[in-house]
């Protein structure tokens, strides 16, 4: 149910721009008003976001480890750099790792139940499509931005023709295709259909899972549909869009109304993005569980809002101070001399 409302909600979307321009000819709201107003919730919610995290107390050192730690015999336990890391080159090159090449999603295993002798017994196995599909999907989509930054760049920098000219290096067809439109929506339809085939994952997926899915997917296809079947008029779109770059806001009338979706259902996601999930974009970089190094035996961390006034009770101390009322509450003492008490306890 969750898919069919996600899938049915995009669907009404795509509806809006076509009435709105194809019927009720508000070329300017949807060409300029509305792109416009989801770019600053985009920029303000993620700025918000990104604040909000900063500012949050992280006074332990939290990171999550997946190998060896760094051992005073280091020759005997190797440590594991990557996984592990003691200090800020290491943590960088786990992040970097991270970020760069999903790392984590690489160890990712599945569980199965299994009956074996009629006794139910649990099977872990490698599980690296998820891996190799985010990885396709989130490259893709990073191609086609990069690309898509010719419409809004005068001159157009080299970064962005040496994308363009190795995406469409297969030279297929007439416009060249680029294989980032294939490879980004085999990514999306992998990660769609995988919610939906497995009944654990099923269970877990909500409408904010769905959505982002489906519009990305309906943005995909309606760029697919302008440049491939409709044939846009991208010197018009241009003009448009160069216009939003300088805030010199010009609608030409000869775009497709193709245009208007694909630049509707960019703007619910730009205004969406930073209220969803999607902000792992953000959020990686401030995770303390992977921005740390595991360095807590190496060095003494010190909360530092701690009160000075406050001072440190250790245990010694502590026994020291209640020793006769925990001796008469049968409680065990390190030091059984504690018992009888200081004068001043
Ligand atoms: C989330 C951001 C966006 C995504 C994922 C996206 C995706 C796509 C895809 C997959 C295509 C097919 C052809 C190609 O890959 O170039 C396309 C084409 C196109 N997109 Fe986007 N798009 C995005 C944002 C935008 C924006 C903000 C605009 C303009 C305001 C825009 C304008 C166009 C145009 C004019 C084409 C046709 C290009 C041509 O005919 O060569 N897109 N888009």
């Amino acid at each position: 149910m969750n898919a069919l409302y996600s899938l049915l909600f995009v669907f009404l979307l795509v509806f809006i721009p076509l009435f709105g321009v194809g019927l009720g000819h508000l070329n300017t709201i949807f060409g300029v008003c509305i792109p416009m107003t989801a770019f600053v919730i985009f920029i303000l919610g993620f700025a918000y976001r990104i604040f909000k995290w900063g500012k949050s107390p992280v006074p332990f050192s939290i990171p999550t480890t997946g190998g060896q730690q760094y051992a005073y015999d280091p020759e005997t336990f190797k440590q594991s750099k990557w996984d592990n890391p003691t200090n800020g080159f290491q943590t960088f090159v786990r992040m970097a790792l991270e970020i760069l090449t999903f790392r984590s999603l690489f160890r990712n295993s599945s569980a199965s139940l299994h009956e074996v002798k009629g006794e139910p017994v649990v099977a872990y196995a490698s599980a690296k499509w998820l891996w190799l599909f985010a990885l396709l999907f989130h490259y893709s989509f990073l191609v086609i931005v990069i690309r898509h930054l010719r419409l809004f760049l005068e001159p157009i920098p080299f970064f962005v023709n040496g994308a363009e000219f190795m995406d469409g290096i297969l030279q297929i067809g007439a416009p060249v295709l680029y294989q980032s439109d294939l490879l980004i929506i085999a990514g999306l339809l992998f990660l769609l259909f995988r919610r939906l085939a497995d009944a654990k994952l099923r269970y877990i997926s909500l409408v904010n899972d769905y959505f982002p899915l489906f519009l990305i997917i309906g943005i995909a296809a309606s760029g697919i549909y302008m440049r491939y079947y409709a044939k846009v008029d991208v010197i018009a779109i241009k003009e448009l869009t160069m216009g939003l770059a300088t805030f010199n806001f010009h609608v030409p009338a000869n775009i497709d109304v193709s245009f208007y979706v694909h630049v509707f259902l960019v703007s619910v996601l730009l205004a969406y993005f930073p209220f969803s999930k999607l902000m792992h974009l953000g959020g990686v970089f401030l995770s303390p569980t992977r921005n740390m190094p595991n360095d807590s035996r190496i060095r003494h961390h010190v909360n530092p809002w701690n009160d000075p006034n406050i001072k440190p009770h250790s245990y010694e101390a502590y026994e020291k101070d209640f020793g006769p009322m925990m001796a008469e509450a049968g409680l065990p003492l390190d030091n059984p001399e504690n018992a009888k008490g200081t004068e001043e306890a």
